[in-house]
């Protein structure tokens, strides 16, 4: 029951750019020309010759409406992304010369990449027909057709996409955005208010005025620290751009983009791989607002749908970066920046989520497969930060161990650039702001091929990526820290010790590498230091009982497992302090059922399941407390949940066999057992047991095999030798 913390470091996700000096209209976009923004003025005439068409050319009602509907009207509908909208026949004849030419150019609908450089779901970008459609129906006078014949429009109305959701969250309080100035970045956190963990499968988002969010990136603080550190005015929301989150006890990386747009409906996980909220989470709805002319309210809420299904499928997302390389001169139209990361592990590549800011240009992603073979990931040769998306491949890209992960981005920064917010161009170089510059290529994998019993595959992964990180940035200690977590959740204790040793040097008082330093010498034995680390640690905390809670429950279990007495006033000490602790509520109860306190067992199992449903520790405890107090049927029912939770678990199923036996379900009993012994052969004591079992039902062979075969792994088992020798002479 060691708990390492480890951060995320995916504060870049949540990147994004505030537009300083560059007013909506000025913008002019790439190598598109520009589509003129006249208006219906541009089609004079129009109403006569509709009624005169063609008798072979497109109309709207029989060609041109769908086409619109399916590609253009997501954005194009009122409140929608888009500056207009594309619903009726008396829109699309006011904009007709403006879709053909926004249709031809590709500059419309938005999308970046390179058809043929990685095969995405959700494309959007019309085919060579759909433009020709636009643009002979134009050439032709835009012809409306026979009406009765359109499709239907689509609706957008402001209900619930998905139906209404299991929880909704509310900003706190809804925050004015200013008419006029520049675009604004602010972090609202929502708290999950429930008191047990959920699986999130989809989530929507209501920003109350959708035309002035630009998007939005939430992550998930585990911690709650973001809320402590801002208790005056986390409500009204917080400026900035990137948040640094504390990723919590668990090894649970952030797997998801969980990247929002105006006109993404709602974010739907792949079957398997939800997330997990527990209580005490915070959502932080990181929002890019851009201001519309007059000020707008803000009210956002977002709606989570729940499965009952914990994830079957452990994702990761993982990056390439080089903001340390970025360090571009004025008026270089060329500087390119690269990095690379080969595999430890086989896995699937889900999605990709490139980024930089206004001066990238030309953005390239792609694998040296272990054959030598070059597989484009992604490709985007006109990059505009405001079309930044993420995307997701039709396919899982499988890519073997050893594989090379590349990426190259150049950046342009000259004045030929017309997204250069600097005129003239200045020397620029990595950073949060706008005007600095970022190169991130983000990548959802998904480990697989994994050996059963092995560790977590995304460990192996995280270790190489933050190593990958510390050739570029040597000392950087979040990657320090990282690296040493991810060291001593593999079980390489001794690497880890020293890799903490190092971190601890450029922060000797920090609570958290005190407490994971302490935690990877115990593993590794040393568990005497292991406790002055985990002293120094509650030492550095000082008042603040919330971040001692973790060293004391390291203390407390160390001095638990370590046979010494003070364990128990340890645990009562961080049960004071922490009440709702699950791990620390499960540990005292643990001392309590060993001295004969059932009672206050039941008491604090129930408090820890309340708190974290998912723990089967607890219900294991529990199981166990019931048990010494004479309730079988409880025990039976917290035994069943705990293998639930964990199916794999040897103990629990010979607990279960036991509690079966008592109750007389003898059968039962037996299959349990069996599965006890599926996953741990080497048992003597199981085979023993199972013998027992099957001598009771009568099975006499069976019963003189398992003794026997407890005897191979364990010649001097007293048990299972007098119980054959009972067994032979009773037949
Ligand atoms: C993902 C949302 C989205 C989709 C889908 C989309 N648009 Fe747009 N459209 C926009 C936005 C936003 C703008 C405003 C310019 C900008 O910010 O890029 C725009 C602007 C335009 C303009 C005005 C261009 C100018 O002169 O500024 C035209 C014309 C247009 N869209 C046509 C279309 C057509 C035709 C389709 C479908 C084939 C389409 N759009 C699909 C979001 C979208």
């Amino acid at each position: 029951m060691k708990r390492i913390r480890s951060i995320a470091a995916v504060a870049a996700l949540a990147a994004c750019i505030v537009l300083l000096s560059h007013p909506r209209d000025s913008t002019v976009y790439g190598a598109n020309p520009r589509p003129s923004q006249a208006p219906a003025a541009a089609s004079p005439g129009v109403g006569k010759l509709a009624t005169i068409r063609s008798q072979s050319g497109p109309t709207w009602s029989g060609d041109v409406a769908s086409v619109l509907y399916k590609n253009c009207a997501t954005c194009h509908h009122p409140g929608g992304a888009g500056p207009f909208s594309l619903l009726t026949y008396a829109d699309a004849r006011r904009w007709g010369p403006q879709l053909m030419t926004a249709t031809q150019s590709r500059f419309m609908p938005p999308w970046l990449p390179e058809p043929g450089y990685g095969d995405f779901a959700d494309v959007r970008r019309l085919s060579d027909h759909e433009r020709d459609l636009i643009k002979q129906w134009v050439l032709a006078k835009m012809p409306q057709g026979d009406p009765a014949v359109a499709p239907a429009p689509p609706r957008y109305d402001a209900n619930w996409l998905m139906g209404k959701p299991d929880l909704i969250l509310k900003v706190a309080r809804p925050f004015t955005l200013p008419g006029g100035g520049t675009d604004a970045f602010r972090n609202f956190i929502l708290p999950y208010p429930l008191k047990q963990t959920h699986y999130i499968r989809a989530m929507e988002i209501r920003p109350g005025t959708p035309q002035v969010v630009h998007h939005a990136n939430i992550t998930i603080d585990r911690t709650g620290n973001l809320r402590r550190q801002f208790p005056n005015d986390w409500q009204n929301g917080i400026a900035g751009m990137e948040l640094m989150v504390d990723a919590g006890n668990r090894f649970d990386p952030d797997s998801h983009f969980l990247f929002w747009k105006p006109d993404t409906p709602a974010l739907v996980e792949p079957a398997g791989m939800p997330w997990r909220l527990d209580p005490g989470n915070d959502l932080i709805l990181n929002m890019h607002l851009k201001p519309s002319g007059k000020p707008e309210t803000l009210d956002a809420e977002v709606g989570l749908y729940f499965t009952p299904d914990p994830p079957a499928k452990q994702p990761m997302l993982i990056d390439l970066e080089r903001d340390d390389a970025l360090d571009i001169p004025a008026g270089d139209a060329n500087f390119v920046v690269d990095d690379s990361f080969t595999l430890p592990v086989d896995l699937e590549v889900l999605g990709v989520y490139p980024h930089a800011h206004y001066l990238g240009r030309d953005l390239q992603g792609w694998a040296i497969l272990p054959n030598g073979e070059k597989k484009w990931l992604v490709w985007i040769r006109n990059w505009d930060i405001d079309r930044q998306a993420v995307y997701r491949y039709k396919e899982p890209v499988l890519l073997q161990k050893g594989t090379v992960l590349h990426m190259r981005y150049t950046y342009d920064n000259s004045s030929t650039n017309i997204h250069n917010p600097h005129s003239p161009p200045v020397r620029v170089r990595a950073g949060n702001r706008s005007e600095d510059e970022m190169a991130h290529l983000w990548f959802q994998v998904l480990p697989i091929n994994v050996q059963p019993g092995a560790p977590d595959p995304r460990l192996l992964l995280e270790e190489t990526w933050m190593r990958n990180r510390l050739r570029k940035t040597p000392g950087d200690q979040v990657s320090l820290y990282n690296d040493a977590a991810a060291l001593a959740g593999e079980g390489k204790f001794a690497e880890a010790v020293s890799a903490f040793e190092q971190e601890l040097n450029q922060s000797p008082h920090d609570v958290r590498t005190l407490t994971a330093l302490g935690a990877a010498l115990e593993g590794a034995g040393e568990w005497q230091q292991a406790q002055q680390r985990f002293r120094s640690a509650i030492d550095a905390a000082g008042t603040d009982d919330a971040s001692a809670c973790d060293p004391r429950f390291d203390l407390a279990s160390s001095e638990f497992h370590h046979g010494q007495p003070e364990a128990a006033a340890e645990f009562r000490t961080e049960v004071a302090a922490c009440p709702e602790d699950a791990e620390a509520l499960t540990g005292l109860a643990q001392i309590e059922i060993e001295a004969n306190q059932s009672t206050q067992a039941v008491q604090h199992l129930t408090t820890a399941i309340r708190v974290d449903p998912s723990f089967a520790d607890a219900h294991e405890q529990l199981a166990r407390a019931y048990a010494q107090s004479g309730d079988l049927q409880g025990a039976l029912a917290e035994l069943e949940k705990a293998a639930q939770l964990k199916p794999d678990d040897a103990t629990v199923h010979s607990g279960l066999s036991q509690v079966l036996a008592a109750t007389g379900s003898l059968q039962q009993a037996i299959d349990e057992q069996r599965a006890a012994l599926k996953l741990l052969e080497d048992d003597a004591d199981g085979w023993n047991n199972l013998g027992v079992l099957e001598a009771r039902t009568g099975q006499v062979p069976a019963a003189r095999d398992a003794f026997q075969h407890a005897l191979r792994l364990d010649p001097q088992h007293p048990q299972a030798k007098s119980n054959l020798a009972r067994l032979q002479s009773q037949n």
